[in-house]
């Protein structure tokens, strides 16, 4: 059975990717903080922080060994920005975001593809970034910022790694209904001006991030090296 990786499989995004790729005929492990929830056929859970090295390293080897090579990678977990001027952040709390979301994306990304080097066999990688990715943007010089970072990311490594035939690309969601969106909306966030700004009118479901997702994995095959934006047409408009 073919085997996918998906962080932040537990939840939003990430959950919406494992259901999607089971259904595809993957056996999936997801990596999250905390393993829980019920057993499910063709899906495996390892809690793992993957800001932390040897734990990566440790639990891609692990998956590795109880499923075989990792052909397809997605990187959904994340954590929100604390939407404040740029004048009002901390310095941890930026380090933190940039060691969640760019370290964690390149220490997952690099174990599996060290592997597929090492066997010879063909790849590929998704990582999640942001519609704040793109341009500048108020309150975002936190989790934007980061953003913008793993799309390079993805960038630099599609170019490092196309001759071992890995391909590397990322999708930058617009808002979505997941967990992380309702925290926002719980802490005062005005989603109906969201809304109001979105040219579809309304949030993205997980599953419709999810479809983009497994279009990249699994049929793109000659597509690598972009970021493409699923965002109801958010990143188009001029004003
Ligand atoms: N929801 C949106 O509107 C939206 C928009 C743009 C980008 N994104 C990005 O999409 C991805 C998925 O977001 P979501 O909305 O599904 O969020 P979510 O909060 O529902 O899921 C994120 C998951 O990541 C896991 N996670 C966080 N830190 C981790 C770590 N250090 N190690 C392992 N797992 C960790 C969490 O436990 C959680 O299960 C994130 O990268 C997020 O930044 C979301």
């Amino acid at each position: 059975m073919k085997h996918a990786i998906v962080t932040g499989g537990a939840s939003g995004i990430g959950r919406a990717v494992v259901i999607r790729l089971v259904d595809r005929g993957y056996h999936v492990t997801v990596f999250d903080l905390t393993v829980a929830g019920a057993a499910e056929e063709h899906v495996t859970s390892i809690g793992v922080d993957v800001t932390d090295a040897a734990a990566v390293s440790e639990a891609v080897a692990s998956a590795i060994e109880q499923r075989g090579s990792v052909t397809v990678l997605v990187t959904c977990h994340g954590i929100r920005g604390a939407f404040v001027p740029a004048l009002e952040l901390d310095a941890d709390h930026v380090r933190r975001m940039f060691d969640v979301h760019v370290v964690g994306t390149l220490l997952v990304a690099s174990a599996v593809a060290r592997d597929l080097i090492d066997v010879g066999t063909e790849g590929s990688v998704v990582a999640i970034s942001s519609t704040t990715a793109f341009r500048g943007w108020r309150r975002q010089s936190d989790y934007g910022v980061a953003k913008a970072a793993v799309r390079q990311l993805t960038e630099n490594l599609a170019i490092e790694w196309a001759e071992h035939g890995i391909r590397v690309n990322s999708v930058a969601p617009g808002h979505t209904r997941t967990p992380m969106v309702q925290d926002l909306i719980d802490n005062g966030y005005d989603i109906a001006a969201t809304e109001a700004r979105i040219p579809l009118g309304r949030l993205a479901t997980p599953d419709e991030m999810a479809r983009a997702i497994e279009h990249l994995a699994v049929d793109a095959s000659y597509t690598t090296g972009v970021c493409v934006p699923v965002d109801g047409g958010w990143t188009a408009v001029g004003k």
